[in-house]
């Protein structure tokens, strides 16, 4: 579609994320890959998916790599290997998306809602210590954290780690995100006991589809992992030795990531750099985002802060009228959704409440990074003039 801005200024609508340049990149070698899974037909299991494997265990430094079928089955894998179950704590922020605490409920857990720190978005160290205290008052036993590394930045492992030690947690990183990020030079996939990401096309790496992974050095959580990825199989498919799910990569979408992963470096400078731009372009007037020492984002979003709900609102409407899509993610911090009303609540949940009404991401976007600042700054002090 094409708006007509004015006389002199025409511009195709720009796509808040645009994959249809990155595939005409790649499309060549996209479609032989494709191929090469139809003439050889293993569509299940078939060699892509262990050579991805490898290559994914290789890029992260980790040990195993068990893709699967979603980032919300990845999660939720780690939960049944460990046994997580009734009775259950998992503490986990509020404000992330619903996957989250979706799975520790199904398997009959507590999802028990942590605050948020007002500049990174990730789990608050402060807030997770009191819902400790509070997760035992309610009779629960503390088992896990589940970090999200939101928007594409690693929590702070270190600061987690040590609480965890403390009262004998594990953590199971939620990096559906933050895929390609780093944390004093280590890769997403190595900072926590286990790390579930999620290959879902918007994501920093993903595929045509539904798809996730697994990463851990633990070589007995990883064959548990296995086992629970296919029915719970033991030495074949038809010896069930626990209850397991149907939670596959297919095959071709193994197939389009190994050629994914061959610019995946690339892409993530890419959008480093976009990052960098917009931050300079926009810190004088909103706050941009913050990203910790010794961290680099993998930029799944870039998200800012604006000073109010209906400045948002009136903002969003005008970006829209100059072509400029933009998201919220997300709307409402998850103790308030109604799924989630039912568990206790923890302590005080302001910073997820307060920042659900003023972040906005805006389309990461080389091509239009110019026009994007731009036409943002214009109307930013338009409104805020008025
Ligand atoms: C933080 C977070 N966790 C989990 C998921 C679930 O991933 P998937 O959509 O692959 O199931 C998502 C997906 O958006 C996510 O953003």
């Amino acid at each position: 579609m094409t708006l007509k801005l004015n006389a002199k200024h025409v511009i195709d609508e720009i796509p808040f994320l645009d994959l249809k340049s990155q595939q005409n990149k790649i499309i060549t070698q996209i479609n032989k890959s494709i191929k090469r899974v139809l003439d050889h037909g293993k569509y299940i299991m078939g060699p892509e998916v262990f050579e991805l494997e490898e290559k994914l265990a290789s890029y992260s430094n980790v040990k195993n790599v068990i893709t699967c079928s979603s980032g919300t089955d990845a999660l939720m894998m780690v939960l049944m290997a460990k046994q997580i179950g009734p009775g259950d704590a998992i503490f986990l922020p509020s404000f992330t998306y619903t996957a989250t605490p979706e799975v520790v409920a199904i398997l009959g857990a507590t999802p028990i809602f942590v605050d948020v720190l007002f500049d990174t978005y990730n789990i608050d160290a402060k807030s997770l210590l009191k819902s400790i205290g509070i997760a035992k008052e309610h009779g629960l036993k503390p088992k896990a954290i589940i970090a999200v590394d939101l928007f594409g930045q690693p929590s702070d492992y270190n600061a987690l780690e040590k609480i965890a030690d403390e009262n004998k947690l594990w953590i199971l990183a939620d990096a559906a995100q933050s895929y390609g990020a780093e944390f004093f030079k280590k890769k997403v996939g190595k900072l926590a006991h286990a790390t579930a990401t999620s290959f879902f096309p918007a994501k920093p790496l993903g595929c045509y589809g539904d798809g996730g992974a697994i990463f851990t050095d633990n070589d007995e959580l990883a064959d548990t992992l296995r086992s629970i990825r296919v029915h719970g199989k033991g030495e074949h498919k038809y010896d069930n030795v626990r209850i397991g799910l149907n939670a596959r990569l297919d095959t071709i979408q193994a197939a389009i990531l190994l050629e994914k992963i061959k610019i995946f470096d690339n892409e993530l400078k890419v959008r480093q750099n976009v990052a960098d731009y917009y931050n300079k372009m926009l810190k004088n007037i909103v706050q941009v985002p913050f990203v910790i020492k010794n961290a680099k984002s993998a930029w799944a979003q870039y998200t800012i802060q604006l000073p109010d709900k209906s400045f948002r609102e009136t903002l969003m409407s005008e970006l829209k009228k100059v072509g400029i899509p933009s998201m919220i993610y997300y709307q409402k911090p998850l103790h308030l959704q109604t799924a989630y009303k039912q568990f206790p609540k923890s302590n005080s949940l302001t910073v997820s409440e307060e920042i659900s009404e003023k972040v906005l991401s805006l389309p990461i976007n080389l091509k239009h990074s110019s026009y994007i600042t731009q036409k943002f700054c214009e109307i930013f002090k338009k409104i805020f003039e008025n």
